[in-house]
């Protein structure tokens, strides 16, 4: 495999969102786009259009055997599917490298093609992508992108994502599940977190956007708490002091009046009972009667 970057050729399965984007910014910085295939002719002739170079290839097979460096960017359930039929045609061989961007599915999806010989990765950009639109600034630049697979995979994967100009770091392959359970941890159950907060507010006659901008200070400033001090050391409040007349006040109010969000308190109250714990603050009488509250 050539592992100058300036001369690698590359190929894209699947022009959608991050596929585009892709090609468009790898060839920027001198990787060469020198196939597209997808499912539509329309999305072929849009990134090549898009990259200035390239070609549309019906047959991914074909597309893939154009290059040293595949990516299969196609939806995540068509990954594997994808990389045994090119694997089955002859499309890769020891010379490829063979890239998917999922973020919940690790290389072994790409088995296929490591049993033929070629390296397998995959490369998760931590961001979410829109349709690519012509002239617009790379939404690479600057964000958090893991990588796993075999050695090699993962030398070049961090040169990618550094072409990229955005930042790599490296975890097993066996914990591809728990990084894309944090990520959706960290983002999605956030909304869900905040969509509670709001609903409470609600109560006090305040619309969401009012209660949204009264709250955005302290989310923030958690936030910024939690980066400067640590998850443990950033937490405050009733469960914090040790305080369970406040935390039963909650929640009786809670079951009478958002009885649907009644579980949802108590878990995270016992989670956040756990890390005041740690800190070691609250008498055990008063874990003892948080405890208690927080049973369901
Ligand atoms: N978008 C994001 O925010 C984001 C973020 C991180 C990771 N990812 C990962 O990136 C990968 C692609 O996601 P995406 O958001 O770019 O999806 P997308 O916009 O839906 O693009 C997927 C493309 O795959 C093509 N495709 C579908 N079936 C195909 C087939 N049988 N053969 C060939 N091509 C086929 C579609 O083609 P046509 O257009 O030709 O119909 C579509 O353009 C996924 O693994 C996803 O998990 C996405």
């Amino acid at each position: 495999m050539n592992t100058n970057k300036k001369n690698m050729e590359f190929c894209i399965i699947g022009c959608g969102r991050l596929g585009i984007s892709l090609a468009v910014f790898l060839s920027k910085q001198g990787f060469i786009p020198r196939a597209f295939s997808s499912r539509s002719p329309e999305s072929i002739e849009r990134a090549v259009r898009f990259c200035g170079r390239g070609k549309g290839y019906e047959n991914p097979t074909n597309a893939a055997k154009t290059s040293s460096l595949v990516f299969i960017t196609t939806p995540d359930t068509l990954i594997e599917p994808m990389c045994e039929k090119i694997a089955v045609e002859g499309g890769f061989d020891k010379k490829k490298m063979v890239y998917h961007l999922s973020g919940a599915l690790s290389s072994d999806i790409l088995a296929a093609a490591r049993t033929v010989g070629a390296g397998t990765g995959s490369i998760h950009p931590l961001q979410s992508f829109a349709p690519y639109e012509e002239g617009q600034k790379s939404p690479f630049k600057g964000i958090n992108m893991s990588i796993e697979g075999d050695e090699k995979a993962v030398e070049l994967g961090k040169e990618i994502v550094n072409a990229l100009k955005a930042n790599s770091f490296t975890i097993p392959t066996h914990a591809k599940t728990v990084y894309h359970a944090s990520a959706v941890v960290a983002s999605n159950y956030l909304v869900t977190l905040e969509h509670f907060a709001l609903e409470l507010l609600k109560q006090a006659n305040l619309s969401e956007e009012n209660a949204y901008e009264i709250l955005e200070p302290l989310i923030m400033g958690t936030l910024s708490n939690i980066k400067k001090r640590g998850s443990i050391n950033a937490l405050t409040g009733p469960v914090a002091r040790g305080d369970d007349v406040i935390v039963s006040r909650h929640l009786s109010d809670i079951d009478a009046k958002l009885p649907q969000f009644s579980d949802l308190y108590r878990l995270l109250g016992k989670h956040t009972l756990d890390i005041a714990a740690k800190r070691g603050e609250i008498s055990a009488d008063a874990q003892e009667k948080l405890a208690a509250l927080f049973k369901f």
